[in-house]
Protein backbone atom coordinates (compact mmCIF):
# COMPACT_ATOMS: atom_id res chain seq x y z
CA UNK A 1 0.00 0.00 0.00
CA UNK A 2 1.33 3.05 -0.74
CA UNK A 3 1.93 5.57 2.08
CA UNK A 4 1.68 8.81 0.09
CA UNK A 5 -1.95 8.22 0.04
CA UNK A 6 -2.63 8.44 3.55
CA UNK A 7 -0.96 11.82 3.37
CA UNK A 8 -1.58 15.61 4.05
CA UNK A 9 1.56 17.75 3.00
CA UNK A 10 1.59 20.26 5.91
CA UNK A 11 4.62 20.47 7.37
CA UNK A 12 8.04 19.63 5.90
CA UNK A 13 7.22 16.14 5.13
CA UNK A 14 3.61 14.48 4.52
CA UNK A 15 2.32 12.67 7.23
CA UNK A 16 -0.28 10.44 7.90
CA UNK A 17 -3.64 11.71 8.47
CA UNK A 18 -5.06 10.00 10.71
CA UNK A 19 -3.41 7.30 13.92
CA UNK A 20 -5.31 4.31 12.25
CA UNK A 21 -4.04 5.60 8.56
CA UNK A 22 -0.31 4.50 9.72
CA UNK A 23 -1.37 1.14 10.68
CA UNK A 24 -3.51 0.78 8.02
CA UNK A 25 -0.63 1.77 5.90
CA UNK A 26 1.53 -0.39 7.48
CA UNK A 27 -0.49 -3.45 7.87
CA UNK A 28 -1.48 -2.91 4.38
CA UNK A 29 2.21 -3.69 3.24
CA UNK A 30 2.72 -6.44 5.71
CA UNK A 31 -0.25 -8.53 4.80
CA UNK A 32 0.28 -10.18 1.62
CA UNK A 33 1.59 -13.53 0.14
CA UNK A 34 3.96 -14.08 3.07
CA UNK A 35 0.90 -14.26 5.11
CA UNK A 36 -1.44 -16.59 2.67
CA UNK A 37 1.04 -18.38 0.80
CA UNK A 38 4.40 -18.13 2.57
CA UNK A 39 3.89 -18.92 5.96
CA UNK A 40 1.85 -22.06 5.29
CA UNK A 41 4.30 -23.53 3.54
CA UNK A 42 7.13 -22.95 6.13
CA UNK A 43 5.20 -23.85 8.75
CA UNK A 44 4.55 -27.21 7.13
CA UNK A 45 7.53 -27.45 5.68
CA UNK A 46 9.57 -27.04 9.24
CA UNK A 47 7.54 -28.78 11.63
CA UNK A 48 4.67 -27.20 12.15
CA UNK A 49 4.14 -26.84 15.93
CA UNK A 50 7.66 -25.84 16.35
CA UNK A 51 7.68 -23.17 13.81
CA UNK A 52 4.69 -21.74 14.76
CA UNK A 53 6.04 -21.51 18.77
CA UNK A 54 9.40 -20.22 17.17
CA UNK A 55 7.58 -17.35 14.92
CA UNK A 56 5.49 -16.14 17.90
CA UNK A 57 8.37 -16.08 20.43
CA UNK A 58 10.89 -14.15 17.52
CA UNK A 59 7.74 -11.60 16.91
CA UNK A 60 6.87 -10.66 20.10
CA UNK A 61 10.77 -10.09 20.51
CA UNK A 62 13.66 -9.95 17.56
CA UNK A 63 10.09 -8.62 15.45
CA UNK A 64 8.88 -6.03 18.00
CA UNK A 65 12.22 -4.76 18.67
CA UNK A 66 13.26 -4.15 14.96
CA UNK A 67 10.40 -2.83 13.77
CA UNK A 68 10.21 -0.20 16.86
CA UNK A 69 14.00 0.49 15.55
CA UNK A 70 13.14 1.17 11.80
CA UNK A 71 9.82 3.14 12.60
CA UNK A 72 11.99 5.35 14.93
CA UNK A 73 14.86 5.45 12.76
CA UNK A 74 12.49 6.80 9.99
CA UNK A 75 10.50 9.39 12.20
CA UNK A 76 13.80 10.69 13.47
CA UNK A 77 15.04 11.14 10.16
CA UNK A 78 12.41 11.69 8.21
CA UNK A 79 14.01 10.12 5.52
CA UNK A 80 14.26 6.64 3.45
CA UNK A 81 16.85 3.79 4.60
CA UNK A 82 20.02 4.66 2.28
CA UNK A 83 19.04 8.79 3.22
CA UNK A 84 18.65 7.98 6.73
CA UNK A 85 21.65 5.48 7.68
CA UNK A 86 23.53 8.34 5.90
CA UNK A 87 22.50 11.49 7.96
CA UNK A 88 23.14 9.39 11.33
CA UNK A 89 26.67 7.66 10.58
CA UNK A 90 27.73 8.04 7.09
CA UNK A 91 29.91 4.95 7.40
CA UNK A 92 26.58 3.10 7.88
CA UNK A 93 24.75 4.02 4.54
CA UNK A 94 26.10 1.00 2.86
CA UNK A 95 23.27 -0.97 5.36
CA UNK A 96 20.60 1.27 3.63
CA UNK A 97 21.80 0.22 0.18
CA UNK A 98 21.69 -3.52 1.42
CA UNK A 99 18.34 -3.08 2.47
CA UNK A 100 17.22 -1.10 -0.63
CA UNK A 101 17.76 -4.53 -2.91
CA UNK A 102 15.85 -6.88 -0.86
CA UNK A 103 12.83 -5.16 -2.37
CA UNK A 104 14.35 -5.09 -5.79
CA UNK A 105 14.62 -8.91 -5.90
CA UNK A 106 11.61 -9.47 -4.11
CA UNK A 107 9.00 -7.63 -6.45
CA UNK A 108 9.49 -9.15 -9.21
CA UNK A 109 8.89 -12.68 -7.72
CA UNK A 110 6.20 -11.12 -5.50
CA UNK A 111 4.46 -10.70 -9.31
CA UNK A 112 5.12 -14.21 -10.65
CA UNK A 113 3.16 -15.39 -7.76
CA UNK A 114 0.14 -13.01 -7.63
CA UNK A 115 0.09 -14.55 -11.55
CA UNK A 116 -0.38 -17.85 -10.03
CA UNK A 117 -3.46 -16.09 -7.81
CA UNK A 118 -4.85 -14.63 -10.92
CA UNK A 119 -4.41 -17.86 -12.83
CA UNK A 120 -6.45 -19.80 -10.21
CA UNK A 121 -8.60 -17.18 -9.62
CA UNK A 122 -9.46 -17.28 -13.66
CA UNK A 123 -9.92 -21.40 -12.75
CA UNK A 124 -12.64 -21.15 -10.93
CA UNK A 125 -14.24 -17.91 -12.76
CA UNK A 126 -14.45 -20.63 -15.96
CA UNK A 127 -14.49 -23.96 -14.27
CA UNK A 128 -16.46 -25.62 -11.51
CA UNK A 129 -14.01 -26.92 -8.38
CA UNK A 130 -13.59 -30.73 -8.92
CA UNK A 131 -12.19 -29.32 -12.51
CA UNK A 132 -9.80 -26.99 -10.87
CA UNK A 133 -8.52 -30.11 -8.43
CA UNK A 134 -8.35 -32.40 -11.59
CA UNK A 135 -5.45 -34.01 -12.68
CA UNK A 136 -5.16 -33.94 -16.45
CA UNK A 137 -4.63 -36.45 -19.00
CA UNK A 138 -0.57 -37.07 -18.33
CA UNK A 139 -1.07 -36.64 -14.67
CA UNK A 140 -0.51 -33.15 -14.22
CA UNK A 141 -2.30 -30.95 -11.76
CA UNK A 142 -3.51 -27.06 -12.85
CA UNK A 143 -0.82 -26.37 -10.68
CA UNK A 144 2.13 -28.49 -12.32
CA UNK A 145 0.40 -27.73 -15.64
CA UNK A 146 0.91 -23.77 -14.97
CA UNK A 147 4.40 -23.97 -14.18
CA UNK A 148 5.46 -26.03 -16.41
CA UNK A 149 4.32 -24.07 -19.17
CA UNK A 150 6.80 -21.86 -21.29
CA UNK A 151 4.08 -19.09 -21.67
CA UNK A 152 1.70 -19.44 -19.39
CA UNK A 153 3.50 -18.16 -16.03
CA UNK A 154 4.68 -15.26 -17.96
CA UNK A 155 1.18 -13.98 -19.29
CA UNK A 156 -0.13 -14.43 -15.53
CA UNK A 157 2.95 -12.83 -14.75
CA UNK A 158 2.76 -9.53 -16.86
CA UNK A 159 -0.84 -9.31 -16.39
CA UNK A 160 -0.29 -9.13 -12.25
CA UNK A 161 2.78 -6.23 -13.08
CA UNK A 162 0.54 -4.65 -15.36
CA UNK A 163 -2.08 -3.91 -13.04
CA UNK A 164 0.28 -3.07 -10.25
CA UNK A 165 2.07 -0.66 -12.71
CA UNK A 166 -1.56 1.03 -13.70
CA UNK A 167 -2.42 1.34 -10.20
CA UNK A 168 0.92 2.90 -9.68
CA UNK A 169 0.97 5.00 -12.79
CA UNK A 170 -2.92 6.35 -13.42
CA UNK A 171 -2.23 7.06 -9.46
CA UNK A 172 -5.35 5.35 -7.98
CA UNK A 173 -3.53 3.91 -4.97
CA UNK A 174 -6.35 5.86 -2.91
CA UNK A 175 -9.29 3.89 -4.04
CA UNK A 176 -7.27 0.68 -3.71
CA UNK A 177 -6.32 1.58 -0.19
CA UNK A 178 -9.78 2.35 0.76
CA UNK A 179 -11.28 -0.55 -0.37
CA UNK A 180 -8.54 -2.91 1.57
CA UNK A 181 -9.86 -1.27 4.20
CA UNK A 182 -13.67 -3.51 3.46
CA UNK A 183 -11.99 -5.94 1.40
CA UNK A 184 -9.14 -7.13 4.28
CA UNK A 185 -11.62 -7.86 6.87
CA UNK A 186 -13.85 -9.58 4.61
CA UNK A 187 -10.65 -11.62 3.72
CA UNK A 188 -9.86 -12.32 7.51
CA UNK A 189 -13.38 -13.77 8.12
CA UNK A 190 -13.69 -15.55 5.07
CA UNK A 191 -9.95 -17.28 6.04
CA UNK A 192 -11.35 -18.15 9.50
CA UNK A 193 -14.28 -19.72 7.92
CA UNK A 194 -12.01 -21.91 5.57
CA UNK A 195 -9.89 -22.66 8.42
CA UNK A 196 -12.90 -24.08 10.98
CA UNK A 197 -14.01 -26.46 7.61
CA UNK A 198 -10.50 -27.46 6.77
CA UNK A 199 -10.06 -28.21 10.69
CA UNK A 200 -13.18 -30.22 10.64
CA UNK A 201 -12.84 -32.41 7.79
CA UNK A 202 -11.95 -36.14 8.85
CA UNK A 203 -8.29 -36.84 9.48
CA UNK A 204 -7.88 -33.34 9.93
CA UNK A 205 -6.62 -33.72 13.71
CA UNK A 206 -3.78 -35.05 12.91
CA UNK A 207 -3.21 -31.96 10.99
CA UNK A 208 -4.32 -29.72 13.26
CA UNK A 209 -1.91 -31.37 16.41
CA UNK A 210 1.24 -31.18 13.79
CA UNK A 211 0.61 -27.46 13.58
CA UNK A 212 -0.16 -26.40 17.21
CA UNK A 213 1.78 -29.11 19.32
CA UNK A 214 5.76 -28.29 18.99
CA UNK A 215 7.78 -31.29 19.00
CA UNK A 216 11.44 -30.91 20.08
CA UNK A 217 12.93 -33.06 16.85
CA UNK A 218 11.67 -30.51 14.84
CA UNK A 219 13.98 -27.72 16.57
CA UNK A 220 16.66 -27.06 14.08
CA UNK A 221 18.89 -24.24 12.69
CA UNK A 222 17.02 -24.46 9.71
CA UNK A 223 13.33 -23.96 11.70
CA UNK A 224 14.84 -20.74 13.32
CA UNK A 225 16.24 -19.41 10.50
CA UNK A 226 12.77 -19.94 8.32
CA UNK A 227 10.88 -19.05 11.02
CA UNK A 228 13.36 -15.31 11.66
CA UNK A 229 13.28 -15.09 7.96
CA UNK A 230 9.81 -15.65 7.42
CA UNK A 231 9.01 -12.87 10.21
CA UNK A 232 11.14 -10.60 8.25
CA UNK A 233 9.24 -10.83 5.11
CA UNK A 234 5.93 -11.14 6.69
CA UNK A 235 6.27 -7.74 8.96
CA UNK A 236 8.14 -6.21 6.25
CA UNK A 237 11.28 -5.61 8.00
CA UNK A 238 14.92 -6.05 7.20
CA UNK A 239 14.37 -3.92 4.09
CA UNK A 240 13.96 -0.58 4.36
CA UNK A 241 10.34 -0.09 4.23
CA UNK A 242 9.59 0.41 8.45
CA UNK A 243 12.05 3.10 7.91
CA UNK A 244 10.06 5.28 4.92
CA UNK A 245 6.74 4.38 6.21
CA UNK A 246 7.83 5.66 9.89
CA UNK A 247 9.17 8.96 8.12
CA UNK A 248 6.10 9.61 7.24
CA UNK A 249 4.54 9.27 10.65
CA UNK A 250 3.44 12.11 13.01
CA UNK A 251 5.11 12.61 15.80
CA UNK A 252 1.84 12.49 17.92
CA UNK A 253 1.25 9.04 17.36
CA UNK A 254 2.43 5.91 19.63
CA UNK A 255 5.19 3.83 17.96
CA UNK A 256 5.16 1.01 20.52
CA UNK A 257 1.00 0.50 19.85
CA UNK A 258 1.36 0.91 16.18
CA UNK A 259 3.48 -1.84 16.24
CA UNK A 260 1.65 -4.13 18.34
CA UNK A 261 -1.13 -3.69 16.39
CA UNK A 262 0.17 -4.53 13.04
CA UNK A 263 2.41 -7.45 14.33
CA UNK A 264 -1.54 -8.66 16.03
CA UNK A 265 -2.88 -8.21 12.59
CA UNK A 266 -0.07 -9.75 11.05
CA UNK A 267 0.51 -12.91 12.69
CA UNK A 268 -3.30 -13.79 13.61
CA UNK A 269 -3.93 -13.74 9.43
CA UNK A 270 -0.71 -15.56 9.11
CA UNK A 271 -2.16 -18.20 11.68
CA UNK A 272 -5.31 -18.71 9.92
CA UNK A 273 -3.59 -19.33 6.87
CA UNK A 274 -1.90 -21.80 8.15
CA UNK A 275 -4.95 -23.14 10.08
CA UNK A 276 -6.47 -23.84 6.49
CA UNK A 277 -4.18 -25.37 4.48
CA UNK A 278 -2.14 -27.50 7.10
CA UNK A 279 -4.97 -29.82 8.86
CA UNK A 280 -6.39 -30.14 4.97
CA UNK A 281 -3.12 -31.24 3.66
CA UNK A 282 -3.86 -34.62 6.40
CA UNK A 283 -7.52 -34.61 5.69
CA UNK A 284 -6.37 -34.88 1.99
CA UNK A 285 -4.37 -38.19 2.99
CA UNK A 286 -1.79 -36.80 1.65
CA UNK A 287 1.31 -35.68 4.37
CA UNK A 288 4.17 -35.91 2.14
CA UNK A 289 2.55 -32.59 0.78
CA UNK A 290 3.86 -31.19 3.60
CA UNK A 291 7.45 -30.63 2.44
CA UNK A 292 5.68 -29.32 -1.20
CA UNK A 293 7.54 -25.87 -0.59
CA UNK A 294 5.81 -22.75 -2.55
CA UNK A 295 2.93 -24.66 -4.66
CA UNK A 296 0.96 -25.97 -1.16
CA UNK A 297 -1.32 -23.41 -1.31
CA UNK A 298 -2.19 -24.24 -4.83
CA UNK A 299 -1.97 -27.38 -4.04
CA UNK A 300 -4.22 -27.92 -0.81
CA UNK A 301 -6.74 -25.49 -1.70
CA UNK A 302 -8.15 -26.67 -4.83
CA UNK A 303 -8.43 -29.62 -3.23
CA UNK A 304 -10.34 -28.31 -0.07
CA UNK A 305 -12.61 -26.49 -2.40
CA UNK A 306 -13.90 -29.30 -4.44
CA UNK A 307 -15.09 -31.03 -1.24
CA UNK A 308 -17.02 -27.80 0.08
CA UNK A 309 -20.46 -27.19 -0.38
CA UNK A 310 -20.51 -23.90 -2.76
CA UNK A 311 -16.90 -24.39 -2.91
CA UNK A 312 -16.47 -22.27 -6.68
CA UNK A 313 -18.13 -19.49 -4.91
CA UNK A 314 -15.69 -19.56 -2.18
CA UNK A 315 -12.94 -19.84 -4.13
CA UNK A 316 -13.64 -17.25 -6.49
CA UNK A 317 -14.02 -14.99 -3.61
CA UNK A 318 -10.45 -15.93 -1.80
CA UNK A 319 -8.99 -16.08 -4.80
CA UNK A 320 -9.97 -12.58 -5.56
CA UNK A 321 -9.52 -11.70 -1.66
CA UNK A 322 -5.68 -13.01 -1.73
CA UNK A 323 -4.84 -11.40 -5.58
CA UNK A 324 -6.30 -7.87 -3.47
CA UNK A 325 -4.06 -8.39 -0.26
CA UNK A 326 -1.16 -9.24 -2.74
CA UNK A 327 -1.44 -6.12 -4.42
CA UNK A 328 -1.50 -3.72 -2.24
CA UNK A 329 1.99 -5.20 -1.13
CA UNK A 330 3.24 -5.66 -4.52
CA UNK A 331 2.37 -1.67 -5.16
CA UNK A 332 4.45 -1.33 -1.57
CA UNK A 333 7.21 -3.14 -3.04
CA UNK A 334 7.05 -1.69 -6.34
CA UNK A 335 6.67 1.81 -5.27
CA UNK A 336 9.70 1.59 -2.44
CA UNK A 337 12.27 0.46 -5.84
CA UNK A 338 10.89 3.61 -7.35
CA UNK A 339 11.93 6.05 -4.61
CA UNK A 340 15.31 4.03 -3.79
CA UNK A 341 15.96 4.61 -8.13
CA UNK A 342 14.75 8.27 -7.60
CA UNK A 343 17.10 9.48 -4.38
CA UNK A 344 19.90 6.68 -5.69
CA UNK A 345 20.32 7.62 -9.20
CA UNK A 346 18.65 11.01 -8.97
CA UNK A 347 16.43 10.16 -11.62
CA UNK A 348 12.75 11.78 -11.73
CA UNK A 349 9.43 9.12 -10.89
CA UNK A 350 8.48 8.32 -14.80
CA UNK A 351 11.99 7.02 -15.74
CA UNK A 352 12.18 5.45 -12.05
CA UNK A 353 8.76 3.61 -12.56
CA UNK A 354 10.08 2.36 -16.30
CA UNK A 355 13.38 1.29 -15.25
CA UNK A 356 11.54 -0.81 -12.21
CA UNK A 357 9.89 -2.21 -15.17
CA UNK A 358 12.62 -3.77 -16.61
CA UNK A 359 14.35 -4.82 -13.27
CA UNK A 360 11.25 -6.85 -12.86
CA UNK A 361 10.80 -8.24 -16.30
CA UNK A 362 14.40 -9.64 -16.34
CA UNK A 363 13.66 -11.17 -12.69
CA UNK A 364 10.25 -11.90 -13.34
CA UNK A 365 10.67 -14.13 -16.55
CA UNK A 366 13.53 -15.99 -14.66
CA UNK A 367 11.16 -16.74 -11.95
CA UNK A 368 8.20 -17.38 -13.99
CA UNK A 369 10.71 -20.13 -16.26
CA UNK A 370 12.45 -21.41 -13.49
CA UNK A 371 10.21 -24.48 -12.88
CA UNK A 372 9.49 -25.19 -16.48
CA UNK A 373 11.83 -24.47 -19.10
CA UNK A 374 14.82 -23.44 -17.51
CA UNK A 375 14.10 -26.11 -14.74
CA UNK A 376 17.75 -27.21 -15.53
CA UNK A 377 19.23 -24.92 -14.31
CA UNK A 378 19.45 -24.80 -10.58
CA UNK A 379 21.86 -23.05 -7.77
CA UNK A 380 22.55 -24.80 -4.55
CA UNK A 381 19.39 -27.37 -5.87
CA UNK A 382 17.37 -24.33 -5.95
CA UNK A 383 15.06 -23.59 -9.26
CA UNK A 384 15.19 -19.52 -9.91
CA UNK A 385 11.97 -18.52 -7.72
CA UNK A 386 13.32 -20.46 -4.64
CA UNK A 387 16.89 -18.59 -5.22
CA UNK A 388 15.71 -14.99 -5.37
CA UNK A 389 13.76 -16.43 -2.21
CA UNK A 390 16.60 -18.00 -0.65
CA UNK A 391 18.91 -14.68 -1.35
CA UNK A 392 16.42 -11.87 -0.57
CA UNK A 393 15.30 -13.35 2.50
CA UNK A 394 17.95 -15.62 3.80
CA UNK A 395 20.83 -13.99 3.29
CA UNK A 396 20.52 -10.07 2.78
CA UNK A 397 17.49 -9.93 5.50
CA UNK A 398 19.58 -11.40 8.49
CA UNK A 399 22.79 -9.39 7.14
CA UNK A 400 20.49 -6.18 7.51
CA UNK A 401 19.07 -6.75 10.57
CA UNK A 402 22.07 -7.79 11.91
CA UNK A 403 23.71 -4.39 11.31
CA UNK A 404 20.29 -2.85 12.55
CA UNK A 405 20.62 -3.87 15.69
CA UNK A 406 24.74 -3.28 15.57
CA UNK A 407 24.28 0.16 14.26
CA UNK A 408 21.01 1.18 16.98
CA UNK A 409 22.62 -1.11 19.75
CA UNK A 410 26.10 0.40 19.72
CA UNK A 411 26.41 3.53 17.19
CA UNK A 412 23.08 5.56 17.45
CA UNK A 413 22.65 4.15 21.06
CA UNK A 414 19.15 2.70 22.10
CA UNK A 415 18.44 5.55 23.81
CA UNK A 416 18.11 7.39 20.50
CA UNK A 417 14.81 5.27 19.05
CA UNK A 418 13.81 5.19 22.73
CA UNK A 419 13.73 9.32 22.92
CA UNK A 420 12.20 9.05 19.81
CA UNK A 421 9.68 6.89 21.04
CA UNK A 422 8.87 8.87 24.14
CA UNK A 423 8.42 12.12 22.12
CA UNK A 424 5.52 14.40 23.45
CA UNK A 425 5.73 12.54 27.16
CA UNK A 426 4.93 8.86 25.65
CA UNK A 427 6.24 5.83 27.70
CA UNK A 428 7.59 3.00 25.94
CA UNK A 429 6.75 0.10 28.46
CA UNK A 430 9.01 -2.26 27.08
CA UNK A 431 12.09 -0.49 26.56
CA UNK A 432 14.13 -2.85 28.67
CA UNK A 433 13.55 -5.85 26.33
CA UNK A 434 13.60 -3.57 23.52
CA UNK A 435 17.32 -2.59 24.69
CA UNK A 436 18.36 -6.04 25.41
CA UNK A 437 16.84 -7.62 22.50
CA UNK A 438 18.70 -5.18 20.00
CA UNK A 439 22.06 -5.42 21.96
CA UNK A 440 22.45 -8.77 22.65
CA UNK A 441 20.01 -11.29 21.73
CA UNK A 442 19.08 -10.57 18.09
CA UNK A 443 22.86 -9.44 17.00
CA UNK A 444 24.09 -12.87 18.54
CA UNK A 445 21.18 -15.20 17.52
CA UNK A 446 21.65 -13.76 13.79
CA UNK A 447 25.05 -14.78 13.92
CA UNK A 448 24.95 -18.28 15.31
CA UNK A 449 22.40 -18.93 12.48
CA UNK A 450 23.74 -17.75 9.71
CA UNK A 451 27.36 -19.17 10.46
CA UNK A 452 25.15 -22.69 11.66
CA UNK A 453 23.75 -22.26 7.86
CA UNK A 454 26.37 -21.88 5.69
CA UNK A 455 28.38 -24.53 7.32
CA UNK A 456 25.20 -27.16 7.13
CA UNK A 457 25.21 -26.20 3.36
CA UNK A 458 28.57 -26.67 2.42
CA UNK A 459 28.19 -30.43 4.37
CA UNK A 460 30.27 -29.70 7.76
CA UNK A 461 27.31 -30.04 10.56
CA UNK A 462 23.93 -31.74 10.16
CA UNK A 463 21.18 -29.70 12.22
N1 LIG B 1 5.05 -8.27 3.88
C1 LIG B 1 4.50 -8.57 2.60
C2 LIG B 1 3.83 -9.92 2.64
O1 LIG B 1 3.72 -10.53 3.67
C3 LIG B 1 5.54 -8.54 1.53
C4 LIG B 1 6.11 -7.21 1.42
C5 LIG B 1 7.38 -6.98 1.78
C6 LIG B 1 5.34 -6.16 0.99
C7 LIG B 1 7.90 -5.72 1.71
C8 LIG B 1 5.84 -4.91 0.93
C9 LIG B 1 7.10 -4.69 1.28
O2 LIG B 1 3.37 -10.39 1.65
Amino acid sequence: MSEKNNLTHSNNRSSFTSKIGFVLAAAGSAVGLGNLWRFPYCAAKYGGGMFLLLYIVLAVTFGFSLMVAEIAIGRKTRLSAIGAFDKLKAEYSFVGVLASLVPIIITPYYCVIGGWVLKFLWSYITMPANQVAATNTAGLTLFEQLITSPTEPIVWFLLFLGVTILVIAIGVEKGIENSSKILMPILVVLIAIVAIYSCTLPGAVDGIKYYLKPNMKDLSVKTVLSAMTQLFYSLSLAMGIMITYGSYMKKDINIETSVWQIEIFDTVIAFLAGLAIIPAVFACGSPENLKAGPSLMFIILPQLFATMKAGRLVAIIFFFLVFFAALTSSISLYETCVSIIQDKFKQKRTPSIVFTFFICIIIGLLASLGYGPLAMITFLGMQFLDLFDFLSNSVLMPIVAFFTCIFVGYVIKPKAVIDEVETNGVKFKLKKLFTIVIKYVAPILIVIILVASILQAFGKISM
